[in-house]
């Protein structure tokens, strides 16, 4: 990917983020939103991934079709909230290997502590996509890039919902080489971390929390 950052602006994308944003949408619905959101923005994310040609016999005759070529990739979940992307994107990316990064925000630093670390071997050889549905001040994502560039990875994209120009500031400086998919690029950051007008605390609407 040569961009930077690439807002999916495909309609479905944001007809789905406008309810999903809604604070009337029940947690259910909520969900779901994020499942079909989340496939078209893997569709979006695995656009320029390398293909390999196969030598197949269709029922007619032989010939030669693209196959994805290299190691399976790696989804990098970032726990919570990174899990409600996951199960759409393993739908369309069945073969997908899926790595875990635990990181809190401590409210009053605002700044990420680590609790979990487990992803697959070889993300050298691996694309691996990080996923998180809201890049706010970008302290967890930059940290959690860290963590799986320390572990080996080098091609890596960054996949999020909704973005602040801030979150997106901080990741270009930490982690230039690392392109951001997002479903929107919002207003600002508030005063307490959350995004602005964003949609609220991403995990406690998709698990039904407070
Ligand atoms: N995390 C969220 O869930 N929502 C925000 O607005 C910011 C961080």
């Amino acid at each position: 990917m040569r961009e930077h950052l690439t807002i999916a602006d495909h309609p479905l994308i944001q007809h789905k983020l406008t309810l999903a944003r809604d604070k009337k949408t029940p947690t259910a619905v909520f969900r779901q939103l994020l499942r079909e959101v989340s496939m078209l923005l893997a569709y979006e994310v695995t656009r320029e991934i390398p293909l390999t040609m196969k030598t197949i016999d269709t029922p007619l005759r032989e010939m030669k079709s693209p196959v994805l070529s290299g190691r399976k990739l790696a989804l990098i979940s970032i726990l919570r909230a990174g899990n409600g992307l996951l199960d759409g994107m393993l739908e369309l990316i069945p073969s997908a290997r899926v790595g875990f990064v635990g990181l809190y925000r401590d409210e009053e630093t605002l700044l990420p502590v680590q609790y979990y670390f487990k992803v697959p071997d070889q993300l050298d050889r691996r694309l691996s996509i990080v996923v998180d549905p809201m890049l706010a001040t970008g302290n967890s994502s930059a940290a959690a890039v860290d963590l799986i560039k320390n572990a080996g990875a080098m091609d890596i994209r960054f996949l999020c919902l909704l973005a602040a120009p801030e979150g997106v500031a901080r990741m270009k400086e930490a982690h230039p080489d690392v392109p951001i998919v997002t479903g929107a690029l919002d207003e600002k950051l508030n005063e307490v971390g959350y995004i602005e007008p964003g949609l609220g605390d991403a995990g406690d609407r998709m698990f039904g929390t407070k």
